[in-house]
């Protein structure tokens, strides 16, 4: 099994490696983020299990992509894991690691570019910049931050000065910006940037105290990074 990361949708953002493992696999287990019209350069002989069309919800997904990925080594294939951006960025690809080292097969890691700083370099947003940001920080906006279960720190986050990348955070953004303005001024410097690399990119520029206002009219919808912090404030040529 290959665990490849495929970047964070713009099929030329795969690595060679990546690129070169798919052109051999009898299999591709492909994820729903995942550069989709890689796919459609496989020769016909190749299965595609496209997780974006199993039912039965997350839990239940992940386990038959595991038991897939099992299921199909055994029986002597090259099977190629297709992720979106990086395999293990807020991406479960250790766990599907583990379960195939338990079952006995290995696994071989292909990073990928990762849309937490891909997708804002696409944008015209770079995540640090020399005399403005001096550290990054990638936070999962999978949990609510007054959820028992979240395992971020938010009020550390909101001393922050720098980049505060926020992942998975659509439906959420106005918990975030409030947790975030905690410790950082409302007009602070937000960008948002939606399907990222893809044809349908799209970028908007706000500020904390306007994120969750500005995201509703403008119907931001998942996949998006959120960008908060100095870097999300400077203006290119190209932003
Ligand atoms: C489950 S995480 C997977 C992240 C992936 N492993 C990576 O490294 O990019 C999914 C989140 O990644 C972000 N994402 C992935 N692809 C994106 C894209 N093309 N544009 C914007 N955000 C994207 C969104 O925040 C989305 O909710």
């Amino acid at each position: 099994v290959a665990l490849v990361g495929g970047g964070p949708g713009d099929p030329e953002l795969i690595t060679v490696q990546g690129k070169r493992l798919l052109a051999h696999a009898d299999v591709v287990v492909a994820d729903r983020l995942a550069p989709r019209e890689l796919l459609e350069d496989l020769p016909a002989h190749v299965e595609v299990v496209d997780a974006a069309k199993i039912p039965y919800g997350r839990a239940a997904t992940q386990e038959f992509i595991n038991q897939t990925l099992i299921d199909r080594a055994k029986e002597g294939k090259f099977v190629v894991r297709l992720k979106g951006g990086d395999p293990y960025v807020f991406g479960r690809g250790f766990e599907e690691l583990l379960a195939c080292a338990e079952a006995g097969i290995p696994v071989t890691v292909v990073p990928g570019v990762t849309s937490a700083f891909g997708v804002p370099a696409l944008a015209g947003v770079p995540v640090t910049h020399r005399g403005v940001a001096h550290e990054v920080v990638v936070v999962s906006g999978h949990v609510a931050p007054d959820d028992p279960r979240s395992l971020v720190d938010w009020s550390a986050i909101a001393r922050l000065k720098g980049t505060v990348v926020l992942m998975m955070a659509v439906e959420r953004a106005g918990a975030f910006a409030a947790a975030l303005m905690e410790g950082r001024p409302g007009s602070t410097p937000v960008a948002v940037i939606q399907e990222g690399s893809t044809a349908s990119q799209r970028v908007f520029r706000s500020t904390l105290d306007s994120l969750a206002a500005d995201m509703e009219k403008w119907e931001v919808r998942p996949p998006a990074i959120i960008v908060v912090g100095p870097v999300a404030g400077i203006a290119s040529a190209n932003s």
